[in-house]
């Protein structure tokens, strides 16, 4: 079942039926000014950090679902509606919400009366603008009243739920000319404050919550709504809100336009008041102006239109399936794009106070979003190498407004190291920049203690040669990529988190997929190195690659498929010989795309068996059999209960390594089909079962053995919407940046006739058709670049600017 259609000249979602299955949201803004939208006008908006500069409320798993937001009410001589149905619930007609690049478009009808919310945060400011949009369709003449709302919060989200002894006491707010100023803490150490703007005269206001709503109230009925009433409050204390009244006449016909801004503002402290207790208000006014015409907001908006278009042109891809089109070209870069700002902190499902930006985490995305940004991903990289110890270990996380390693945390995840090999190899290919491993980089941002990122590299690379085990093979300390595979923990106590509870001494449980990336991204780390001309350490690496190989062949081959791990005591995990959980998704990817078992049929039996035991009709699930009960020596995964999360749930993140595989073994059918199976496009029928949006991908879909196989939760903020993108362009569509050019080799499925590809590259214009007359699944038979012949399917680099003529005949 559909909730909506997608509207793919316009990249938008459009969603016709307000009782989705869950809230279906979007995100607002690009730098600094960030709200969460839903499709009936639910979320929130912050400064940077959700969770230290939120400023407007959100209460996480509330009752109702999604209540709060930015709300409009309507009172129409007594009857009271609200546009995005939520939160009056009264019936509408014609309910749209459109979920564009960066804007949300939400509207209804009620008895003659259309009213259209548009919300977009413009490029480069520090507000959220929301265009109202009213139209008499009825004969009659019309005289309503519009209510705005919005709740402040008292800045930390975390402080703001739960430090209710001060909070009650410390709201204050001003109003001048219709402006609703929240100035909770400005006297003291805040030099910001938010303000809620409308560009007409207000019938009135209110600004204090329980004048507005009645004690009793919820969102659905607030008294001063139902009365047609503000009460012009003004909050001392307690829960200030933001509300405008507005009468507004409306003849047969007519329509009017309305702008509302949300704005943050920061001033020096030398300017903070203009009088006692008054603040500055020249910034907000400045603000204001810039969008107190209807003419001036569509500016901006257009201006928001035309960056997501020229993001978006890097890549595409015209193919016949829509379906598969409007992931490529439009939503998986998109979420790509969120992925970059909020790294795993705010979405439905991230409260914003939890976490910070992950290490392995930031270096994946980049994958997802470098050839769009790559200034963007330079930085990153530069942000992250920075919390890097000189040992090459890391911070698991770091947070976004100090960039400094959060040592709540801490350490010990000995993927880490390896992923900014994997984060930098990635940008030098998309970019040919090689100057950035000359850039000078802190450890532990130490100012005193700094190297080359190139050095950075190399501390990573030795990290896991200085830490391995009684097999050779990398010690996985307090995780590898999957954080519940918690070996060397052993916790017994409820009350310590598996994440940060002390591993217990001397652990030594290894890692078979940290050596298979060791092998995988140590290759990396060697051409980068050669590139250097650093041979001497690129030989020796080399040594050092090979001898991890013979490990995984020595130990980590299970007879039918890799080993996923040693645990503390030695014993194998992912292992035939295991009670359950005998086999692992995540190692059959790593090592398969790190080239292991190509040449000697392990990496097809590998597969066969991922598609005999893991492979179910919603994905591939990570483990099988589940566990069915909690083993110390497991960790957090076996906490969650069958097909659920990492316990073999379908974490959709590690179903690309397969996807890739498969077309390292040619077998573009089976790619594809994996491929399909998690891509939100292609459940958008069963978005009832589904129930996360069917335009983003989310972390989870439970697995075969869970209650409701199928169902997805944790949308957006995933390492899937990377991983899915690199797969499909660089593997299925074959079409790969490396550091000499770009790569031409598709895998596709064999009834495809082709498709044609427009890539920009490093600074050219790459035409790509590729075509397949004999339906196959790879391999190029022939290759013209401007109707020459070109005898391999690596291009060449053209002059920036230029435009090139590719044919493929498969
Ligand atoms: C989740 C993981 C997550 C970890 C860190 C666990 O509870 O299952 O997916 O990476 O928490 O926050
Ligand atoms: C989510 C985390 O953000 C990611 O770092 C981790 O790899 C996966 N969960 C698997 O546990």
């Amino acid at each position: 079942m559909r909730f909506g259609h997608f509207d793919d000249n316009n990249r938008e979602y459009v969603i016709t039926s307000y009782r989705t299955p869950y809230p279906w949201i979007n995100y607002l803004g690009n730098r600094d000014f960030f709200s969460i939208i839903s499709n009936t006008a639910g979320g929130y908006s912050f400064y940077r950090d959700a969770r230290l500069r939120r400023l407007t409320r959100y209460r996480y798993n509330n009752v109702p679902l999604d209540d709060g937001g930015k709300y409009f009410y309507i009172n129409d001589n007594g009857k009271v509606w609200s546009p995005g149905w939520k939160p009056v619930k009264a019936d509408v007609n014609d309910y749209s919400c459109r979920h564009g690049m960066g804007y949300t478009a939400i509207g209804a009808e009620k008895d003659g009366l259309r009213a259209d919310l548009l919300y977009f945060v413009p490029l480069d400011d520090t507000c959220e603008v929301q265009r109202v949009t009213l139209h008499n369709n009825s004969g009659k003449f019309r005289r309503i009243r519009l209510f705005s709302f919005l709740e402040w919060c008292l800045w930390n989200a975390h402080d703001d739920q739960t430090n209710f002894q001060r909070n009650f006491s410390t709201g204050e707010v001003e109003v001048e000319e219709g402006v609703i100023y929240h100035k909770t803490e400005y006297r003291e150490r805040r030099n910001h404050y938010a303000f809620y703007s409308v560009n007409a005269p207000v019938a009135g206001f209110d600004t204090d919550r329980e004048s507005f709503l009645g004690i009793y109230n919820g969102f659905d009925h607030p008294d001063t709504v139902f009365a047609g009433k503000p009460r012009n409050s003004i909050a001392h204390g307690w829960s200030p809100v933001a509300s405008h009244c507005l009468e507004i006449d409306l003849k047969p016909g007519e329509k009017k336009e309305l702008v509302f801004v949300l704005g943050y503002v920061e001033n020096p402290e030398s300017e903070k008041f203009i009088a006692p207790k008054v603040i500055n208000k020249t910034r907000a006014k400045a603000m204001i102006g810039r969008y107190d015409t209807v003419e001036k907001v569509d500016i901006a908006f257009r201006e928001l239109a035309d960056y997501w278009e020229r993001q978006l042109s890097v890549i595409s891809l015209d193919h016949p399936d829509p379906r598969l089109s409007r992931m490529v070209n439009i939503w998986n870069p998109y979420q790509c794009m969120v992925t970059y700002n909020m790294s795993r902190s705010a979405s439905y499902f991230e409260s914003g106070i939890g976490r910070g930006m992950g290490f392995r985490d930031s270096n994946q995305d980049l994958a997802g979003y470098v050839h769009m940004t790559p200034q963007l991903a330079r930085e990153r990289i530069i942000d992250i190498a920075s919390t890097q110890f000189d040992d090459g270990s890391a911070y698991h996380q770091y947070q976004p407004l100090t960039k400094r390693g959060n040592a709540e945390i801490g350490g010990n995840f000995n993927d880490d190291p390896l992923w900014l090999i994997f984060g930098v190899a990635t940008y030098l290919k998309e970019t040919g920049d090689w100057s950035i491993l000359d850039e000078t980089v802190p450890f532990n941002n130490d100012s005193a203690n700094t190297a080359s990122l190139f050095e950075h590299l190399n501390r990573s690379f030795r990290h896991v040669v200085n830490h391995l085990g009684p097999h050779r093979l990398p010690l996985i300390g307090r995780a590898d990529w999957n954080d519940c595979l918690n070996l060397n923990c052993f916790s017994t106590d409820p009350d310590e988190s598996f994440q940060t509870t002390e591993n217990q001494k001397g652990g030594k449980a290894e890692s078979l997929f940290i050596a298979a990336m060791f092998v995988l991204y140590g290759k990396d780390f060697v051409a980068i190195a050669r590139k250097r001309g650093e041979d001497r350490m690129a030989d020796e690496a080399e040594q050092h690659i090979r001898s991890m190989a013979e490990a995984i062949d020595a130990h980590g081959w299970d007879g039918e498929w890799f080993l996923r791990a040693y645990d503390f005591y030695g014993n194998k995990v992912g292992s035939k010989e295991n009670e359950e959980g005998n086999i692992f998704i995540e190692t059959q990817g790593m090592c398969i795309m790190a080239g292991i078992g190509l040449e000697d049929g392990r990496a097809l039996q590998a597969l066969t068996s991922v598609n005999r035991h893991l492979a179910c009709e919603y994905g591939i699930v990570l483990n099988n059999p589940a566990f069915t009960k909690y083993y110390l020596q497991l960790g957090e995964i076996s906490s969650y209960p069958e097909g659920y999360k990492e316990n073999a749930g379908i974490f959709c993140h590690n179903n690309p390594w397969v996807i890739i595989s498969e077309t390292l073994t040619g077998n573009g059918n089976r790619a594809f089909d994996y491929y399909s199976r998690i891509t939100p496009s292609y459940l958008e029928e069963i978005s009832d079962l589904h129930r996360t949006e069917p335009y983003v991908y989310s972390q989870m879909i439970a697995g075969k053995d869970a209650f409701l196989p199928g169902e997805a939760k944790n949308s957006w903020l995933t390492g899937t919407a990377a991983w899915c993108l690199y797969a499909v362009t660089n593997y299925i569509l074959g079409i790969r940046p490396d550091y000499d050019g770009l790569i031409i080799e598709p895998c596709i499925p064999a009834d495809w006739d082709g498709f044609t590809v427009r890539r920009k590259f490093r600074g050219a214009i790459y035409n790509i058709e590729v075509l397949n007359p004999e339906h196959r699944m790879k391999g190029a038979w022939e290759i013209t670049v401007d109707g020459r012949k070109h005898h391999s399917c690596l291009l060449p680099l053209f002059p920036e600017g230029s435009e090139h003529n590719v044919r493929v005949i498969m």
